[in-house]
Formats: C-alpha cells, sequence, structure tokens
C-alpha cells in the first residue's frame, strides 16, 4: 500500500472545514469504509504523511490518535499503524459445537425453555381473523400499527415502564434500537460516552459508524456522577449509552439516588441519554426506569429478547418527541418498518397472559441457576445478580487473561473475555463474562462452573 494511491489523489485538505487532524481522519474513515483500506494495511509513518501532505507532524499523530478511538486503527508498537479488523473477535455469534457438549456461557441468551406450544397457540390466534392477517400483508407507516404499540405500552406501564404509545416506534430488537439511536444523534468523529465496561453491540456499531467512544467510571451502582461530569466538560458528547438495570457485564442495578444524579449531569451538559433497558424486566422488583423521570432527554430501548423470546426479534424504543420523525425516517430507511406479523403475534402473548407465564418460568429457572453460581464461585471474586443472565468474574493475577480463556476452551467451556467490554484503544480487564442462562441444562452448567473454579483454584 503506498500514499499515493489513497492520500494524494482523494484528499483535500481545507483550512475552512474544521481541524485537519479531524478531515484525515474522516478520510481514512471513509476509505476503510469503502474498502480501499483493508484490515491489516500499514498507514504511512507519522514523518512521511506529514512530509507529503505538508502539515505537522503533531496534526497526523492527533489523526493517528482520532482514528484509533475510533476503532478505525490500532497502534503495535515498533511495527507502526495497521487498519483494525472491523468484527470485534468473540461479538459474532458461534454455533454450539454439540458434538463435545460444549458449556456454553458465552451468550446473554434466555434458558432453553420450550417455549413451542405457547407460540403455537398465539400463531392460530392471530390467524383466527383473516381480514387483520390481509391488513399485515401490506405495507405499513414506520411507527407500526397503533394498536400494537398501544398493548405495548399498557403492558410495560404495568411493569413500571411509562413509556407513551404516540413516542414508540418498533424496532428489530434493542440492538437495532441502539443502532437507530446511534443514527440519528452521532455523526463520524462525535463522542458517545459509554460506562467503563460496556455491551461490546454497543461498542461495534459506534466503530462501524465511526463514533468515539469515551469511557465512564463505575463502581457496584453502575455510572460514576463525578466521573460523568468530568468526561461531558472534557469531551463535549453528544450522548451516553447505558444500562442501568442489570448492566452488561457487570451486572450492576442503579439506585433511585444516582439514577436521579445521572439524570441531572445529563441535563446539565445537554447530553442525550440513551438507556438500553433490555434487562430491565428480569428482576421481580425493578427499579424504574431512567424514562420515568425524563421522557424528553431519554431515548427508550426495550425488547422481548430477554423476558419473552429472542427469535420474535421484537423490541421498541420510546423518543422524545423533537427526535421522534426523525427516528421514524431513520427506520423507514433502513427497513421500511417492522413486520407486523412479528409485533401482532408479540402482542397476542402479551394480550393472553403467555409473556407473562415465560417471564415466570425464566426468572424461576435463574433463581436455580443463581444459587447454583452462588454455590460454585461464590467464594471467588465475582459479580451476579438474581434473574441476571450473567456475572463477571475476576480472573487471578497470576493468570494471563487469553490463556485463561484458552484453557476453559480446552475444556470445552466457552467463556466472553473482558477486552471485548472496552472500547478501541482501552485496556483489557482481567475479568470474564459467564452467562449463566446459556447452558442447555443446570447440571451442564453446574459442570462447567466446577471447572472454571478448579481452574482458577
Ligand atoms: C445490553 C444489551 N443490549 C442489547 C442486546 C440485544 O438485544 P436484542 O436481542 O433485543 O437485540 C443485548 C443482548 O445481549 C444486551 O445485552
Amino acid at each position: 500500500m503506498t500514499i499515493d494511491k489513497y492520500v494524494l489523489e482523494a484528499l483535500s485538505l481545507s483550512r475552512s472545514e474544521g481541524p485537519i487532524y479531524r478531515q484525515l481522519a474522516d478520510h481514512f474513515g471513509q476509505l476503510v469504509q469503502q474498502g480501499v483500506l483493508k484490515p491489516g494495511d500499514k498507514l504511512p509513518t507519522h514523518r512521511a504523511l506529514a512530509d507529503e501532505l505538508q502539515v505537522t507532524v503533531g496534526t497526523v499523530t492527533r489523526s493517528y490518535a482520532e482514528m484509533e478511538k475510533r476503532g478505525l486503527v490500532e497502534a503495535r508498537v515498533g511495527a507502526g499503524t495497521f487498519v483494525k479488523q472491523s468484527e470485534r473477535q468473540g461479538w459474532f455469534l458461534q454455533p454450539v459445537r454439540t458434538e463435545n457438549h460444549e458449556c456454553n456461557l458465552g451468550y446473554n441468551i434466555p434458558p432453553a425453555l420450550d417455549r413451542s406450544a405457547t407460540i403455537q397457540e398465539a400463531l392460530q390466534q392471530l390467524a383466527t381473523s383473516r381480514e387483520q392477517l390481509g391488513h399485515m400483508m401490506l405495507y405499513q407507516k414506520a411507527e407500526g400499527f397503533d394498536q400494537h404499540r398501544q398493548c405495548v405500552a399498557d403492558w410495560l406501564k404495568q411493569r413500571g415502564v411509562a413509556v407513551d404509545a404516540s413516542r414508540m416506534l418498533f424496532t428489530s430488537g434493542a440492538q437495532h434500537g441502539v443502532q437507530l439511536a446511534l443514527t440519528v444523534m452521532c455523526r463520524a468523529g462525535d463522542t458517545l460516552l459509554v460506562e467503563k465496561y460496556a455491551y461490546p453491540g454497543v461498542i461495534s456499531l459506534a466503530q462501524q459508524q465511526q463514533v468515539k467512544l469515551e469511557p465512564v467510571e463505575m463502581d457496584d451502582q453502575g455510572l460514576l456522577p463525578q466521573s460523568l461530569e468530568a468526561a461531558c466538560k472534557r469531551h463535549n458528547p453528544r450522548a451516553i449509552y447505558c444500562t442501568p438495570t442489570l448492566q452488561n457485564p457487570t451486572t450492576a442495578i442503579m439506585n433511585s439516588e444516582r439514577r436521579v444524579q445521572i439524570l441531572a449531569v445529563c441535563r446539565k451538559y445537554g447530553v442525550m441519554v440513551l438507556e438500553d433497558d433490555v434487562n430491565g424486566l428480569l428482576p421481580t422488583n425493578p427499579p424504574p426506569p431512567l424514562v420515568n423521570s425524563d421522557p424528553d432527554n431519554v431515548i427508550y430501548i426495550g425488547s422481548l429478547s430477554k423476558c419473552l423470546a429472542p427469535g420474535l426479534r421484537v423490541g421498541f424504543l420510546s423518543a422524545p418527541k423533537r427526535l421522534y420523525r426523525r427516528l421514524a425516517i431513520a427506520l423507514q430507511n433502513q427497513s421500511w418498518m417492522i413486520s407486523p406479523v412479528l409485533t401482532g403475534l408479540s402482542c397476542e402473548l402479551l394480550r393472553s397472559g403467555a409473556a407473562d407465564q415465560i417471564l415466570q418460568w425464566v426468572q424461576a429457572d435463574m433463581r436455580l441457576r443463581y444459587q447454583i453460581l452462588q454455590q460454585v464461585l461464590g467464594s471467588f471474586d465475582i459479580r451476579s445478580q438474581p434473574n441476571c443472565f450473567h456475572s463477571w468474574l475476576r480472573i487471578p493475577d497470576e493468570w494471563q487473561l487469553n490463556k485463561f480463556i484458552r484453557a476453559c476452551h480446552q475444556q470445552a467451556v466457552t467463556v466472553k473475555s473482558g477486552e471485548l467490554f472496552v472500547p478501541p484503544g482501552c485496556k483489557a480487564p482481567q475479568y470474564i463474562r459467564l452467562a449463566i442462562s446459556g447452558p442447555e441444562s443446570v447440571p451442564q452448567l453446574e459442570q462447567g462452573l466446577e471447572k472454571i473454579r478448579d481452574l482458577i483454584s
């Protein structure tokens, strides 16, 4: 790869179009997106590029640092700067290797319960009205059927989530909700604040959209208000993405006081909150979500994936009025609408009480799994919560993190490295995430956890 191939032809730096370092980063970002630059390509040295472009070495250094923050490139000590693999190792879903009875503690999926009879009944019910079915086969407005939104809003209200149907949009799961919110809130080069350890899905999305991530310190309650305030002052962020209930991966639940403090800081600095409440319905007595207190400064993102079934691919978001239309247009640009068959099926499950029944099964199964976790690993440095699909385990310093994960794999136990949960360029924590909901059965979970315990011991 030579410099002239990608820089000289297309790059025209202009003093009037913002800082040069940022223009340079935008340009490289476009080349990566267009596939002109490929993972593993080496960038020119700072000096060579500076000479070529007649800018200072400091400008190039700053630009490379900016690209690193956006997750576009990585600096390797003594070797130079390289275009990064855009796909995060371990984020892409891998099928479970059933042939060697793998214990999969990798993915935050609901426990394997047989929902088929319940779904069958709901589908039959949905099929009773031919008129309704015919209607569902037509194009709809991006917001989805009004009665479907009302049904979900009513169901959420009974569970302490106060969202107005007129502010709701259906999404294809919470992941899609986060994507929509990012599309509308951030452009390439903008900063999004995230919890110090964050959901890999938001990290991967930010990388794809070239949004810079800045981590905010946390404690047992999640985000720390002082650190949030410092980050707002320092980085002038567009928004903050956070998971106040059963944070992924740390399991933290913010108490009410902390929620008030976090909202106050965000209001003060004009920072929009993207509240990911995907796990919010799992606790038996969850605290009210942030959106209840400040619906005009929170984009609330929820989903039926964890409490009902991820295969439904039905999520929803509730947005401040001023953003609603932009979000609906973004949704229409992407896929026109969410299939009314799926939202209709979901509503059948909510209306009939089947959804509540499934959630109770999930909670009962998780109670058992939580007990096993406490019995086997409770004496180690581990964070967990009742009804939480995952837990966050510290690995003793004697172990190198990667070696520990490999040792688990050799024992047919899949876990996720702490490395997956930090923004590009941040140090990997000496932790692993264990999705205790993942193994097919409770005995399989127990065996997997015992193998981990033996390795640590
Ligand atoms: C914090 C968080 N947000 C979003 C998602 C994705 O949810 P969905 O399946 O609804 O897209 C997950 C899945 O594990 C998650 O942990």
